[in-house]
């Protein structure tokens, strides 16, 4: 499973890519304002950070808009990945676009019928928004498995992008589902790597190497 940061904070994704264990970004235009930084001036600075794809959001609802967006956006690095919404005009553009090569983000996806037709549009990623959908009382975790189910039934290439992650039970179960990518919060990476008794058995194991008085090397 591929880990991303959700987040358009720099410190943040510098941060997390010294683990190597980061394998992308995802923005959107609230992450933007959050940041307080000009749009193309940090999504240039993020690509700098990472190797992996950096989805970076057009805002026009119109297919000559979203093209048109699109274009200034790839212009930025190789490793743009261009996130479309999932509409009519969104689906239009992620076929105009994956059919040219670039990748594509098809986000705000909140139904499997969306993510079958992301599919058949030649989407990258889709972004089933798991947090957003169990706030409103449906079941994330039921629209990540559903949309497992369907694409692996034809082999669709489109990888599930696991979005709007709350907290760390969401990663496993969509790791146990077979999403293939999780887009996170920092503080919830961060969270991933805790255990309680991994902090105790440090400490226990530290105080007793204190009491052998010996040194490695
Ligand atoms: C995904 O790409 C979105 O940026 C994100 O996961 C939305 O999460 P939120 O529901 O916490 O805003």
């Amino acid at each position: 499973m591929k880990f991303f940061v959700d987040t358009a904070d720099t410190a943040e994704i510098e941060e997390l890519a010294a683990t190597g264990l980061l394998d992308g970004v995802t923005t959107n235009p609230t992450l933007i304002h959050k940041s307080g930084k000009d749009f193309l001036a940090v999504t240039q600075e993020i690509c700098a950070l990472v190797d992996g794809p950096v989805s970076a959001e057009v805002v026009a609802l119109d297919h000559a808009g979203m093209l048109r967006e699109a274009e200034v956006l790839r212009r930025i690095a190789d490793n743009v990945c261009i996130k479309v919404p999932l509409t009519v005009d969104g689906l239009k553009t992620c076929k105009a676009l994956t059919g040219e090569g670039t990748m594509v983000n098809v986000t705000l996806c909140f139904s499997a019928n969306q993510a079958l037709l992301a599919a058949k549009a030649g989407a990258t990623f889709v972004s089933p928004f798991v947090g957003r959908h169990d706030d409103n009382g449906f079941d994330g975790m039921a629209l990540i498995r559903d949309i497992r189910l369907i694409y692996d039934n034809y082999a669709f290439d489109t990888q599930i992008l696991a979005a709007s992650i709350r907290h760390p039970v969401h990663v496993l179960e969509a790791a146990k589902i077979g999403a293939d990518v999780a887009t996170m919060p920092a503080k919830v990476v961060k969270a991933l790597f805790h255990h309680v008794l991994t902090d105790q058995g440090i400490e226990g194991f530290l105080a007793d190497w204190a009491r052998t008085g010996q040194a490695i090397g």
